[in-house]
């Protein structure tokens, strides 16, 4: 029997200003699209936006339905739209940002483990890795460079192919 340990690393940045251009500008879409959320049933807002190749982005957010589990989260709504709008463009980085509508989240939010599945199959189409950057709305914010990051010994592909 063999004892292993999975490390991770990953950046704090305590306020927007200190994050590189291009990551604020995927922050700040990733807020804003929390605005326009349709989360009726659970009043937790979520916003969130990747950054393309070409340096377009492109922003979503969660979308509820009284049928409570044909909603979606905003992650997986931006990746499946900018996808199905820029299927050549890889990606290069994701903000996401919790809004609830009756409280102030105290930390950034951390995507569920069904849009880290979703975010590691596109790292995979694209052979790049995504940038994570979750964050509240006005604060804290915190980066890994890949979703693989946040889904260690992933299923993938290649186990379906035998690999
Ligand atoms: N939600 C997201 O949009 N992203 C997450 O990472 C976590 C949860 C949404 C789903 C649902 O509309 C609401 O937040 C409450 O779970």
């Amino acid at each position: 029997m063999d004892k292993k340990t999975i490390y991770i690393n990953y950046q704090v940045y305590h306020n927007k200003e200190e994050m590189p251009a291009d990551l604020q500008k995927v922050v700040d879409a990733a807020r804003k699209s929390s605005l326009n959320a349709y989360a009726p049933y659970s009043s937790f807002r979520v916003g969130a936006a990747v950054l393309l190749s070409n340096d377009i982005v492109f922003c979503g957010n969660n979308q509820e339905n009284a049928s409570y589990p044909e909603g979606l989260c905003a992650e997986r709504v931006t990746l499946f739209a900018a996808m199905a709008n820029y299927p050549q463009e890889s990606i290069k980085a994701i903000a996401i940002c919790g809004n609830p509508i009756h409280f102030q989240l105290p930390h950034p939010l951390s995507p569920c483990g069904a849009c880290r599945q979703v975010m590691v199959e596109y790292e995979n189409k694209f052979h790049h890795p995504i940038q994570v950057v979750m964050c509240t709305m006005s604060g804290e914010c915190i980066v890994v460079e890949s979703a693989k990051d946040l889904l260690p010994l992933q299923f993938s592909s290649n186990d379906l192919n035998g690999k």
